[in-house]
């Protein structure tokens, strides 16, 4: 499939998220044409008015926006985020309910003026919206999906990284399952270069990772956005930019692999789930890479994942 020319992305939800996921596109020259809609008029036009006066500073991406559905019109790539965000000490799942609601009712008017477009779930809790979305679109499974364990897994590498003194771009380690609460890393397929995450000699000298610090390092993973909601309300840069990320993989039609989470069938036993794998993001959206393997114990926690999801998608139908 070629690259988009003329490509655009629209975020729905100028709140900090959506905002942030707007001005990431518009930096990273994600696409050529960035659109911000949200219901609220008066704060999605200030946004994009805030996010306009940049735009000389922003390469060829230009950023157009309102409070009417018709911004959307002709996209390539739907990112949403509108919705309620967690409070502090609140789980995603908390929001399910509210947010399920928002996302049913959006979704009929996304379609109708972007009927070809992938979209992508960034509210959360995405993976549950996913499912609810999927179903109440009847969208093929690759072209609707959520950010998932991207943010995650950018997290897992930083702290990764910062531990073993290389670039987090040398770092090939995944979150997978829920964006949430019962996510885990895929330690048996983590290597720093080619080595194996427990043979990592750091080169400052320290000792090397043990299996007891790398548990701590996903726990704080797993435990980050609260923390970053408690300190300051919101998370919104570093989601953002994962966001920009999997637009670019998208209208770049890059193949990238990805932890994205997309509706799972006869996946390692897992069925009509919506989980973050890693998995090939294109111009034709996202497909699970049923290749990827566990080890018992992660696939205990991959089923544990699925499990506590499936009983949260069950109770919003
Ligand atoms: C976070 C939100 C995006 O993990 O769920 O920061």
């Amino acid at each position: 499939m070629a690259v988009i020319e003329n490509s655009k992305v629209t975020v729905v939800g100028a709140g900090s998220v959506g905002s942030s996921a707007a001005y990431a596109c518009l930096i990273r020259g994600s696409a050529r044409h960035v659109a911000l809609y949200d219901i609220a008029t008066e704060k999605v036009e200030a946004e994009v008015l805030d996010l306009a006066h940049g735009t000389q500073f922003t390469g060829s991406s230009d950023i157009v926006g309102g409070s009417d559905v018709s911004v959307a019109e002709g996209s390539h790539v739907v990112v949403i985020t509108a919705g309620a965000k967690q409070n502090p000490g609140q789980t995603r799942i908390e929001l399910a309910e509210v947010n399920a609601g928002i996302i049913r009712s959006m979704m009929p008017q996304l379609l109708e003026v972007a009927p070809n477009a992938i979209y992508v779930l960034v509210t959360n809790p995405c993976d549950v919206l996913t499912v609810l979305a999927q179903e109440a679109t009847d969208l093929p499974l690759e072209r609707i999906f959520a950010s998932g364990t991207v943010l995650d897994t950018s997290r897992l590498r930083w702290l990764l990284a910062q531990r073993a003194g290389v670039s987090t771009s040398s770092v090939h380690a995944y979150i997978v399952g829920e964006h949430g609460d019962t996510e885990f890393a895929l330690w048996s397929a983590a290597t720093i270069g080619t080595v194996p995450i427990l043979d990592w000699r750091p080169a400052d000298g320290s000792a090397p990772f043990t299996p007891g610090e790398l548990d701590e390092i996903a726990v704080d993973v797993r435990d980050a956005a609260y923390k970053v909601i408690q300190g300051k309300g919101a998370t919104n840069y570093a989601i953002g930019l994962s966001s920009a990320r999997i637009v670019e993989a998208i209208l770049n039609d890059e193949h990238a692999v990805m932890p994205v989470s997309t509706v799972l069938h006869d996946f390692h036993g897992v069925d009509g789930v919506a989980l973050s794998v890693p998995s090939i993001v294109s111009a034709t959206g996202a497909a699970p890479i049923r290749e990827t393997s566990f080890s018992p114990k992660e696939l205990e926690l991959f089923r544990h994942s699925a499990d506590a999801l499936l009983k949260v998608a069950d109770s919003l139908r």
